[in-house]
């Protein structure tokens, strides 16, 4: 089986350090780190302004970054050494630079608008949160270089973590024309460590809720499946829920927060696909909140019985799943986990359970090995536990 396990900032920044002397020369004014995260629940609801239940995981993206006067940006990442990039940041544009570069290059363009003069940098990415498997590293690397940016550069002095949560979204949307609805960025920024964050996604406020669940852990099955429908798919169920708005003459499905549910199918009649695609973020609103009461009361099984409705809503009514996440969530069940779920986009990336701790190790062989059996690559696991904000 392999493991990803989260590594200590002490152990990644001298070794970060002595690379930017290497590869960029001198020394680094620091080093950030922004943390990826699962979703405990509340899936395709951010961009319907809804709620969802994210928290920080303690594995990190880490930037070592040093203020340049003269305007220009060089970024390179160990993960992509031969894609570095060099260049003016007045001339950044959306899609170029391409590549991962966009990430960093958007959240730099867009802050020096904001500061209202020139804004430079040299950058040295290390990600230690797993690429593409639905943990938003993407989120930790503009997330970490956004909130250095900020640290730095004196005209950026007012700009609080919740602005710079909505810069990293303009950039991933505008500049490296990823589709994100705000809930990555939120918490890599603003999550509370040992906590999870309820995200309102009318306003981006935040509740912090207490991981009350100690005798149990949430394990993280990467299945390593990334079908390349995922960018289509998500704009197909974000223009759903936009033309469902439209008929209910809502400007957003939170707006029917506590409405009859049926009621307002009734209202879609005719169109199956945005029947089933509300239903579910109607549900999955209740859901959250639901569960944010039995963690309340230590209910792991309750906990458990929500994820794993919710799964079942992503799977049948907003069909995002895809053939390993279905069976990473059945052979944990079966396995014994309290309950499991997708997370994140979907088609591919990671699934989580919720685990007795001394079971950790048995429901991820199981699961392991219901991979094997199926012929499907072996997944990777990790262990998720709330953890700290970019810093
Ligand atoms: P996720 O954000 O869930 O990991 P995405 O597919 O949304 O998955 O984002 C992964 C992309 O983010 C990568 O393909 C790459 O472009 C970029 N990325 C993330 N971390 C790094 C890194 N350390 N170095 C270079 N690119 C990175
Ligand atoms: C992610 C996206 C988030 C959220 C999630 C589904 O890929 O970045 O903003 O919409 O999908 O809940």
């Amino acid at each position: 089986m392999r493991w990803s396990p989260a590594t200590a900032d002490e152990e990644v920044e001298p070794d970060l350090r002595a690379a930017f002397a290497r590869e960029i020369g001198g020394a680094p004014d620091g080093v950030w780190a922004a943390p990826g995260r699962i979703n405990l629940i509340g899936e395709h609801t951010d961009y319907n302004g809804g709620w969802c239940l994210p928290f920080a995981l303690a594995h990190r993206t880490y930037c070592a970054v040093r203020a340049r006067p003269d305007g220009r940006l060089r970024v390179v990442s160990r993960q992509a050494p031969e894609q570095a990039w060099e260049g003016e940041v007045e001339q950044i544009r959306a899609g170029s630079p391409g590549g991962w570069v966009a990430y960093v290059a958007g959240v730099v363009a867009i802050l020096a608008q904001r500061a209202g003069g020139p804004v430079g940098a040299d950058i040295l990415v290390d990600g230690r949160v797993p690429l593409g498997a639905g943990l938003s590293s993407s989120a930790a690397l503009s997330c970490s270089s956004a909130l250095a940016l900020a640290e730095l550069v004196p005209g950026l002095a007012a700009v609080d973590r919740a602005e710079l949560a909505q810069v990293c979204v303009r950039a991933e949307n505008d500049y490296a024309g990823a589709a994100t609805g705000g809930m990555d960025q939120t918490v890599s920024l603003r999550a509370v460590d040992g906590h999870a964050l309820l995200v309102d996604c009318d306003d981006f406020s935040l509740t912090r809720v207490p991981w009350t669940l100690p005798g149990h852990e949430v394990l993280v099955i990467d299945t390593r499946a990334h079908h390349s429908l995922a960018d289509g798919q998500y704009a197909a169920r974000r223009d759903t829920c936009e033309r469902a708005c439209r008929s209910l003459g809502v400007a957003s499905l939170r707006e029917l927060h506590g409405a009859d549910v049926d009621e307002a199918l009734g209202r879609l009649e005719g169109d199956d696909e945005a029947q089933r695609r509300v239903r579910h973020v109607l549900t999955e609103n209740t859901r959250v909140l639901d569960l944010v009461a039995a963690l309340g009361q230590e209910d792991a099984e309750e906990v458990g019985r929500l994820m794993v409705a919710s799964h079942v809503s992503l799977r049948d009514d907003y069909e995002v799943s895809c053939r390993e996440l279905d069976l990473a969530v059945e052979a944990a069940g079966q396995a014994g986990a309290a309950g499991a779920r997708m997370t994140g986009g979907g088609f591919g990336g990671s699934a989580l359970a919720l685990v007795r701790r001394g079971d950790v190790e048995d429901v991820a062989a199981a699961v392991h090995e219901a991979f094997l059996a199926e012929g499907l690559e072996a997944p990777h696991l990790l262990r998720a536990t709330p953890s700290a904000p970019a810093h």
